[in-house]
This record gives structure tokens, sequence and C-alpha cells, in this order.
């Protein structure tokens, strides 16, 4: 069985280029300006529009979820809001989980902020809260975010195909798992 107060207690994880905390009030603004980033939109397939009010409300509400975890990724030097990730549909009983990451703008992207956050998760998802299993869907177009997954440990398991539609196009995703015994850390 899992540490399930290691998923209640929301942790800080700190690395070199990024600082993981726990997503509070203090960073609707800049929760609800990533949500309406084009490029950050086509990435994860979100076709939803959230209103403010609504992202007040999720980061208000993340710390009382006993179930889940959902992170700020912040830079530790001036505690600049980068983006977020979560990991969700924790089933204590198979040890597994859901992973999602979403750096909040593209000019945040390609500096190693990504792979160095999803490690310091995987190793507090692994070791802390006991997970055995941690999968994620990404877009075939998403090269960049498969390169990290892949740097992480994780392999591509099965495909998803034509699930997105997006201006008129459609795409394939991947499902993506790490087992703890494949989890790298580099
Ligand atoms: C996906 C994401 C978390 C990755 O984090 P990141 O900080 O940008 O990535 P990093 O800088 O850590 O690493 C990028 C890696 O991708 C590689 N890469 C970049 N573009 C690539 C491409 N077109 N093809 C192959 N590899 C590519 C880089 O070479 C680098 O690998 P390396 O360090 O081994 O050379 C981040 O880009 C992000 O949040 N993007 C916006 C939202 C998103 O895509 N979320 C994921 C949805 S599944």
């Amino acid at each position: 069985m899992i540490n399930t107060s290691a998923l209640r207690e929301k942790p800080t994880l700190t690395g070199e280029s990024v600082r993981l905390v726990p997503l509070g009030p203090e960073h609707t603004d800049a929760y609800f300006a990533a949500s309406l980033d084009g490029e950050v939109r086509r990435l994860t397939g979100t076709h939803g529009h959230l209103t403010y009010t609504q992202a007040k409300e999720w980061c208000e509400t993340r710390a009382g979820r006993t179930d889940r975890l959902d992170l700020a990724i912040i830079a530790p030097k001036d505690g600049r809001y980068l983006g977020e990730l979560s990991v969700y549909a924790v089933s204590p009983e198979n040890e597994s989980a859901g992973y999602r990451i979403a750096l909040s703008a593209i000019e945040f992207t390609g500096r190693g902020l990504g792979r160095e956050a999803t490690q310091l998760v995987l190793e507090y998802a692994f070791e802390r809260i006991g997970l055995h299993r941690v999968w994620l869907y990404v877009y075939t177009f998403n090269m960049r975010a498969i390169a990290v997954y892949r740097s992480c440990g994780f392999s591509v398991e099965g495909r998803l195909r034509d699930s997105l539609l997006w201006e008129g196009r459609r795409h394939d995703a991947l499902l993506m798992a790490v087992l703890r015994s494949g989890f790298r850390r580099t």
C-alpha cells in the first residue's frame, strides 16, 4: 500500500533550477495567465477556457485534496512562477498514478526545468508516496516532452489514435509509463 500521508501533506521539493511548492491561492494570477497561452494550450491539447473564478477556485482547493498532489514550479532565486504539475488519479490499491506537467510559457521550455521538475516529483512519488507505476499521455507532435519523459525512464505502452482534433487536424496520443524500477535520476 502507498503512504497516503505523503499525498495529504504537500511537500516542497528543491532542485538546482526549480523548486516545487504546494499550488495555492497565491498562484492564481500566474495560473490563470498560463491557461491563456496559445502554444501551451496546443501542446497540452486544451480546448476549454478557464474563467478567472475557476482558476481561483482550483488554486484555493488544491491544499485540501488528500488524493492527489498539485505543485507549482517556482524559480528558487526569485520565486517566479514557471508552471505546475500534478500527480493525480492515484490508485492506492494498484500503487499507480497519472502525471501531467505544463510550464507556463514557451520561454521557459528547453532549459532543463521540466526535466528537473519531473525527476524531483518522480523521486517523491516512488520513494515517499510508494507508488509502483506512474503513467501519462502525450501527443505525438510534442517531441520535447517525449524526450524528457524517455530520459526519466518512461517508455511508450500504447497509442491512442486520432484522440486530438486540433484546428482541423487529428493527432495521436501516446500512453507512456515508468515503473519504480525503471526510474532514472540523471
Ligand atoms: C514538456 C516540458 C515539461 C519539457 O520540459 P522542458 O524544460 O521544456 O524540457 P527540457 O529542457 O528539460 O528538455 C528538453 C529535451 O527535449 C529535447 N528536444 C527539444 N525539442 C525536441 C525535438 N523537436 N525533438 C526531439 N527532442 C527535442 C531537447 O534536446 C532536450 O533533451 P536533452 O536535454 O537530452 O538534449 C515543457 O516543455 C512544457 O511544459 N511544455 C509546455 C506544455 C507541455 O508540452 N506539457 C507536456 C504535455 S504532455
